[in-house]
Parts: C-alpha cells; sequence; structure tokens
C-alpha cells in the first residue's frame, strides 16, 4: 500500500519575533485539536526555532527551518546554520531552495542539492521547492524546467533518500501575487514531476508533492482534490493562526474528492 499522508506547512518567512510566534502557537494548537489524517508544520525563522519547537512539543504541530547550509555539520561559514544544528533546536524538516532564495541569494541546482543532501544526512525532512519564472511558463519551457530541477536533486539521492523528501512546485509567478496556478496547470505539473520520480525510484517511492503560491482557504480544496497533490505550501495566509486553522479545515473537504480520484493501488489499500 502506498500512503501519502496529506501535508500542509505555513512559510512564516521574515515575520514574527519569538513572542510574535509564541502566540500563533498558543492560539493554533486548540485548533488542531480534532484534526485527524493531517501533518501540518510551520516554518518560524531561525531565531524563533528552538522556542516553537519546545511549545508544540507532543503536539500534532511539526517545525521547520526555512533553509539550512549547504556545509556542516560546523565549519568558518559565517551566518550559516547547519542543518544539525536545526535538527538539536527540535525541528523535523526543512525547506530548501524556496524560489526567493533562488531568486535573491543565488542558489543553484547544485547549492540546492547539497542542502537537501546535508538535511538528509542530519535527519530533517527536506521540502525541497521547485517552480518556473512567468517568462518560462510563457516561453512554453515550464515543464523542462521543472523536469531539470527535479532532476539536479534526483541524481544525488539513493532510492532510500528518495522516500524521505517531499516536493513542493511553487511556481514563481504565483508567490504572493494572488495569482494562484489553476488547477490544470497544478495538476499537469504535479503529474509529470510524480512520472519522473517513479521512473527514477519505482513506482513505490510514493513522493509527495505539495502545491504552493498564492493558496487560501477559499482556494486550497481546490488543490487537495487533485489526484497528484498532496498539500500545500502556504505564505501570506499562513501569518494568522485562526486563518491557517481555517485553510487546513477546508483543505479537508478536498480529500474526499481525492480519494475517489487516487490510483486504485492506494484507494484498495
Ligand atoms: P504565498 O507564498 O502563499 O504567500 O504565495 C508561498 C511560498 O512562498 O511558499
Amino acid at each position: 500500500m502506498l500512503m501519502r499522508s496529506p501535508l500542509i506547512v505555513g512559510n512564516w518567512k521574515m515575520h514574527k519575533t519569538v513572542a510574535e510566534a509564541l502566540g500563533y502557537v498558543t492560539a493554533l494548537l486548540p485548533q488542531l485539536a480534532e484534526l485527524r489524517g493531517c501533518d501540518i508544520a510551520v516554518a518560524p525563522v531561525f531565531t524563533a526555532l528552538s522556542s516553537v519547537a519546545a511549545a508544540a512539543g507532543g503536539a500534532p504541530l511539526q517545525v521547520f527551518a526555512q533553509d539550512v547550509a549547504a556545509e556542516g555539520p560546523t565549519g568558518a561559514f559565517t551566518g550559516e546554520v547547519s542543518a544539525e544544528m536545526v535538527k538539536e533546536a527540535g525541528c523535523q524538516g526543512a525547506l530548501i531552495g524556496h524560489s526567493e532564495r533562488r531568486r535573491y541569494y543565488g542558489e543553484t541546482d547544485a547549492v540546492v542539492s547539497a542542502k537537501t543532501r546535508r538535511a538528509l544526512d542530519a535527519g530533517l525532512l527536506p521540502i525541497v521547492c521547485l517552480g518556473e519564472t512567468l517568462a518560462e511558463r510563457e516561453s512554453g519551457a515550464a515543464l523542462e524546467v521543472v523536469e531539470r530541477q527535479l532532476r539536479a536533486i534526483a541524481d544525488a539521492l539513493t532510492e532510500d533518500d528518495a522516500r524521505r523528501i517531499v516536493i513542493a512546485y511553487e511556481p514563481v509567478w504565483a508567490i504572493g501575487t494572488g495569482r494562484a496556478a489553476t488547477p490544470e496547470i497544478a495538476q499537469a505539473m504535479h503529474r509529470q514531476i510524480r512520472s519522473v520520480w517513479e521512473a527514477l525510484f519505482g513506482a513505490g517511492a510514493a513522493l509527495r508533492v505539495l502545491y504552493g503560491g498564492s493558496v487560501t482557504a477559499e482556494n486550497v480544496a481546490d488543490f487537495t482534490a487533485l489526484p497528484d497533490v498532496d498539500g500545500a505550501l502556504v505564505g501570506g495566509a499562513s501569518l494568522s493562526p485562526l486563518g491557517f486553522a481555517q485553510l487546513i479545515r477546508q483543505s479537508q473537504a478536498g480529500a474526499p474528492a481525492r480519494q475517489a480520484a487516487k490510483p486504485s493501488r492506494e484507494a484498495d489499500g
């Protein structure tokens, strides 16, 4: 049986002090009490990771870093934080290669691959972000660009690693713009990502692929209902705890439709 449990992750980006982050967790946790069958995580700034992880301890809320160093576990790399340090802070995983890291901090496919390796070696779950720019989509190169980004990651992985990684498809033109991808665009890209992965690592790889880019409580179920979408990576709409809780509840509204549409090997299992 292949199981791809849904995952909803709030990427706070450079928002929230430690005090604000703790207030958020206090407001969010009671909202998650009734929730079943879905993994939830938030990705605070580095300075808030250990406090948020301690506050979430034992609750169904995971904590992810927004990045890790490509080097480690220690060394002369001023300003960097290693995957081992993130793990020690109490985190379960890390975002890797977010488009803002690629765009503003020059992260290449090689850097993203090295960071993925570090996260895996430290025992973190990497959520590796991929996605094309508007120009790449308009020129018809979207599938090719995302496949290149995906293969750059896959090249450095063993079959065992391939089962311990999550991919987030985040078209750059949809991030923070209020212009989410259409369900058709998301489904086609997720299918492509999954087929490349299955060709490389076998059908048992059961890759989880999240959609990200202007996801809201209003549109999340349109994505989670799709057969190849396993959850969402949410920026702006994750910043309010009650808004995020509402989005999580709505994401489950898509689940029955998805269940019906899933391949029989999963539905039967
Ligand atoms: P957004 O950001 O939901 O604000 O578009 C998503 C992301 O950058 O992960």
